[in-house]
C-alpha cells in the first residue's frame, strides 16, 4: 500500500484533522531513547487518566469500573514495555516543563461542572488515543522489521481500540449526534494545537522535528 493511500485510510479511520508527515517518524526514531522516555510517561498518564475517570464517574456510570480497570492495566503494560526497551539505550533526562500537548488539550475542554465535562473528558481521551495510534502506525512503518517496529505495530492496534472505546462511551451516554458534533469541534482544536507545538522526539510533538 502506498503512503498516500495509507494516510487516507488513517485519516478516514481516526478522523484527525491534521495528518503527521512521514518524516516526523524518521526524525523521531533518530533519537529513540528520547522518544521512548516521553512515550513511557504518556503511558503512565494514560493509566492514571483511566483511574481518574473511574474515580470521578464510576459511581454514576458503573460500566466504567471493568472498562477503566482493564484499560489502566493495559496502559501500565505498555509503560513496562517502554521501560524494557529503554534499557537498551543510553539514559536521558525527561523534558522539562510538562507535556504541552496534554496542557493544550485541557484548555479545549469544557470545565463548567455540567455533563459536558464528562463528554469532553471522554472525547479528549479518544483524541489522544487517535493521535497516538496515527503516530504508532508511522513509527511501525518506518521501523518495519525491527523489534521497535513490532512494538509500535502492536500499540497501534491497541490504541485504535481505545479510541473506539472512548467515542463509543460518549455515544452511549450522550447520544451519537451530540458526541460526533463535539468530537468534530475538538478535532479541529487538536489539529491546531499539534501544528503549533515545537518539534522534537516526543509522541505528541509538532510536525517539524
Ligand atoms: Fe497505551
Ligand atoms: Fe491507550
Amino acid at each position: 500500500m502506498d503512503a498516500g493511500r495509507r494516510s487516507f485510510n488513517l485519516s478516514y479511520m481516526l478522523g484527525l484533522h491534521s495528518l503527521t508527515p512521514k518524516n516526523w517518524a524518521e526524525q523521531a526514531l533518530a533519537r529513540p531513547e528520547h522518544l521512548l522516555l516521553d512515550h513511557y510517561f504518556c503511558e503512565l498518564k494514560a493509566a492514571a487518566m483511566a483511574q481518574r475517570t473511574l474515580k470521578l464517574y464510576g459511581k454514576k456510570y458503573p460500566v466504567l469500573k471493568k472498562l477503566m480497570i482493564e484499560l489502566a492495566a493495559e496502559e501500565m503494560t505498555h509503560a513496562e514495555q517502554c521501560q524494557r526497551l529503554l534499557a537498551n539505550h543510553a539514559r536521558v533526562q525527561p523534558e522539562r516543563g510538562g507535556n504541552p500537548y496534554a496542557q493544550g488539550l485541557r484548555k479545549l475542554a469544557h470545565a463548567s461542572g455540567g455533563t459536558g465535562d464528562f463528554l469532553d473528558m471522554l472525547l479528549l481521551c479518544s483524541l489522544i488515543e487517535a493521535r497516538s495510534a496515527e503516530r504508532f502506525k508511522l513509527l511501525a512503518d518506518t521501523a518495519h522489521g525491527t523489534e521497535l517496529g513490532r512494538f509500535y505495530e502492536d500499540l497501534f492496534a491497541s490504541e485504535v481500540n481505545h479510541y473506539v472505546l472512548f467515542v463509543g462511551l460518549g455515544a452511549d451516554y450522550f447520544g451519537e449526534q451530540r458526541t460526533l458534533a463535539r468530537l468534530e469541534e475538538l478535532r479541529a482544536g487538536e489539529a491546531a494545537l499539534i501544528r503549533s507545538l515545537p518539534g522534537g522526539p516526543r509522541m505528541h510533538s509538532g510536525p517539524q522535528v
